[in-house]
């Protein structure tokens, strides 16, 4: 532990500021998750100046941080290996995406299609990243299971490690494979399919800010030239997957939601909704494979 009084710490936020006044919130997330300290305890300081507080590393090394921010705009929660989600604090890396705050609201989605908490369901989340939305549900109620799935290895480890945090059961599986195709043994048993895909379309993602492109892993993003390859494979493949009366969730671009309930239509599936976001933005479609 790193031993500041308040004023110093004060100090040391008004200096690193100075003319950063745009970016206090990222400098208080990085106090936060770095080291320990939350927004609130700060701002409780200005009245107790002599308090010396404890800090789980130095204002040098937040320092050395603070520049790798502002010079390579390397997000705050890479820079720290963590991020807050929901009511979770979940390890991430340039491995997986950032969790972003739209996708929380999936959660309550799903939690409002399940009308009966005692029934045992099978619910996959494809593309799991850092694991949020597996993890999220998995903890929610032990006769669920979760089976989720990731093309990328290393966001498997990294699931697995965030759900170990949280939890000694077993009813998260974890998959390395691509969209549905590790699911052959669960054909035909899934009520609800959750997905998160890369949906962004190439020239978007050409033009998305230095802090994303650089530093986020693009299979996570780039959703090929209409933004809408992975969301195409995913529906067309999940007739196979879920049972009769089954779910598919999907989070879509501003744009796509119209386009989404098309190719929902197109392979079977019926009582199709767009669902919108905090912004207004239809962000999440939902159909029923009837
Ligand atoms: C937009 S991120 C969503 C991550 C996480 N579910 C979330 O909401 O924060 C999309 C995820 O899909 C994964 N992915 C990309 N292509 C895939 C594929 N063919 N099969 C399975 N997962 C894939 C990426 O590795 C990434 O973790």
């Amino acid at each position: 532990m790193f031993e500041v009084s308040s004023e110093e710490l004060l100090l040391w936020i008004q200096y690193t500021l100075n003319s950063e006044e745009e970016n206090r919130d990222s400098l208080y997330l990085l106090l936060d998750l770095l080291a320990g300290i939350s927004r609130s305890e700060i701002n409780s300081l200005r009245l107790k100046p002599q308090k010396v507080i404890n800090m789980r590393v130095s204002l040098d090394y937040l320092s050395g941080k603070w520049i790798e921010f502002i010079q390579n705009k390397k997000p705050i929660q890479y820079l720290s290996n963590s991020c807050y989600w929901r009511d979770l604090k979940l390890e991430v890396n340039n491995n997986v995406l950032i969790p972003r705050v739209e996708t929380e609201q999936i959660i309550e989605i799903v939690l409002n299609l399940i009308s009966d908490s005692t029934n045992e369901l099978i619910i996959t989340d494809l593309g799991t990243g850092s694991g949020a939305i597996a993890i999220s549900l998995a903890l929610k109620n032990s006769l669920w299971k979760v089976l989720a799935t990731d093309i990328e290895q290393k966001a498997i480890k990294l699931a697995s490690k965030n759900f170990k945090k949280y939890s000694n059961a077993n009813n998260l599986k974890l998959f390395c494979g691509s969209w549905w195709q590790p699911l052959k043994k669960y054909a035909g048993k899934i009520n609800i399919a959750i997905s998160n895909p890369p949906y962004i379309p190439l020239e978007v993602y050409k033009s998305l800010s230095i802090s994303v492109k650089n530093h986020e892993p693009q299979r996570a993003l780039n959703g090929g030239d209409d933004g809408l390859l992975h969301i195409r494979e995913i529906i067309k493949e999940a007739p196979r997957y879920l049972k009769r009366d089954g779910w598919l969730l999907l989070e879509n671009h501003f744009d796509q939601a119209q386009k989404v309930k098309t190719l929902m239509l197109n392979n079977g599936f019926q009582c199709i909704d767009i669902l919108k976001d905090m912004y207004g933005i239809g962000r999440f479609t939902i159909g029923r494979y009837i």
